[in-house]
């Protein structure tokens, strides 16, 4: 498929894909069945149009697209501070930072992580939780206190009409847009190659796309990064 040529500056893009893992020993984890893709698609897609790329991946079974500086993370907190960094080095230079945030973070962690396997006997029938940082949120916070704002995008999955939960979550965490989707419809969600997904811009205006390939959809949104930074 032909990709209409780039009008803009290269941008600098940081993305987070998959899902994240939190330990409750060293052999059971909470998670969710995020693979990756949709990351995985964007980070291409931005690679391929010229873009650097950094991608901070959960644990997925996915080749790294060509182009593409991969780091591999395991929980929500390894996920935060691999972002920071890759901002900060590409904060410092010349070109626009773009943040994609895709992956999904498991909200939340067990409060503690047993050094060795609990035994069957051992272990109680509630687990205390405790929360996550949101990646999103915190570099939406911390980038507004120094000045140097990237361009963030985020995503919402939900169950139901998303729009006007991606309009409230735009604001909410002062993103630029929101990509989102239905997880419950057909074609759309975790695991699929396709995806059906509106684009929420924060002044209001909504794109319903059609449903696509997972890959269409990452260009769609690069040139909505390359847009919006224009
Ligand atoms: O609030 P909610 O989890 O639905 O927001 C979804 C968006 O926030 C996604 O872009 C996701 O990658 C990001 N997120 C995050 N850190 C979290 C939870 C969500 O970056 N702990």
């Amino acid at each position: 498929m032909r990709t209409p040529r780039r009008s803009t500056a290269p941008l600098a893009f940081v993305v987070t894909a998959g899902p994240t893992r939190e330990f409750i020993d060293p052999v059971r984890f909470l998670s969710n069945p995020s693979t990756g893709r949709m990351g995985f698609e964007v980070a291409r897609a931005a690679a391929s149009r010229g873009h650097r790329v950094a991608l901070v991946a959960g644990p997925v079974s996915l080749k790294t697209p060509k182009g593409v500086a991969r780091v591999d993370v395991v929980s929500a907190r390894d996920m935060l501070a691999a972002v920071l960094s890759r901002l900060d080095d590409l904060g410092r230079g010349p070109v626009r930072v773009v943040f994609v945030a895709t992956a999904a973070v498991a909200d939340w962690r067990p409060a503690e992580c047993a050094a060795v396997k609990l035994k069957k006997g051992a272990m109680r029938p509630v687990l205390k939780l405790v929360r996550n940082p949101d990646i999103l949120k915190t570099v939406a916070e911390r980038r507004a206190a120094e000045g140097a704002a990237p361009l963030l995008v985020g995503f919402a999955a939900e169950t139901g009409d998303p729009v006007a939960e991606a309009l409230r979550k735009c604001r909410e965490k002062n993103l630029a847009m929101v990509v989102a989707n239905d997880v419950t419809e057909p074609g759309a969600g975790f695991g699929t190659p396709t995806n059906r997904a509106a684009l929420v811009r924060r002044d209001g205006s909504v794109r319903r796309l059609p449903l696509m390939s997972k890959a269409a959809l990452a260009r769609r949104i690069v040139r909505e990064c390359e847009d919006l930074c224009s």
